[in-house]
């Protein structure tokens, strides 16, 4: 399947929806996730004075014929321990039809791309420690670190 990873435009926003509907099924946050929320998200991916950025991973080959497969959405943010800001990459999402054929991958390099390209020294992520699924992917792209997360309660 050739796919190709670049911005998301005004005309993605349905497709993206879609794809978007079902990342937060997986999260299990469906109820949690308003329209309102929905809406802001994806309009901060068009406002260039917004951080938060996003990219698709488009394909004109098979059943998704100019379909979306994927998505990934980070944003740069300043940080206490470098000059230069640092990457935060915030969702990652493939269609289950098109797992396993490097598309989440291509989706992190581009990230890391991108933050090449404005000077951001460091990309980092979550993930839930019993994603073993994704870990498959980011044992090979990344490193793993020693951090817990925690949230105000
Ligand atoms: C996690 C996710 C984004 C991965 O996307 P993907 O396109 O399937 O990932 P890739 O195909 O790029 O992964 C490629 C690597 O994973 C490895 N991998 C994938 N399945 C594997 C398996 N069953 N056993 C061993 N390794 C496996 C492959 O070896 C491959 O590395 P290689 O190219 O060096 O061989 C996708 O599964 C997804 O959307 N999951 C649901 C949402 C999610 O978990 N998002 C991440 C939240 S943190």
């Amino acid at each position: 399947m050739a796919v190709t990873i670049r911005p998301i435009t005004p005309e993605d926003e349905q497709r993206w929806r879609t794809h978007w509907a079902a990342y937060n099924d997986f999260y299990q946050r469906t109820d949690g996730i308003t329209e309102t929320i929905t809406a802001t998200t994806f309009s901060r991916f068009l406002d260039e004075s917004s951080p938060v950025q996003c990219a698709v991973a488009s394909t004109s080959s098979g059943s998704y014929e100019g379909g979306l497969v994927g998505f990934v959405t980070w944003y740069p943010h300043p940080s206490t321990d470098s000059v230069e800001d640092v990457v935060y990459l915030n969702d990652l999402f493939v269609d289950p039809d098109a797992r396993n054929g490097d598309v989440g991958r291509k989706l992190i390099e581009y990230v890391y791309a991108e933050a090449d390209k404005a000077g951001a020294g460091k990309v980092y992520w979550h993930t839930q420690f019993f994603n073993h699924r994704a870990q498959l992917l980011y044992t090979k792209v990344g490193k793993r670190t020693d951090f817990v997360m925690y949230t105000r309660q």
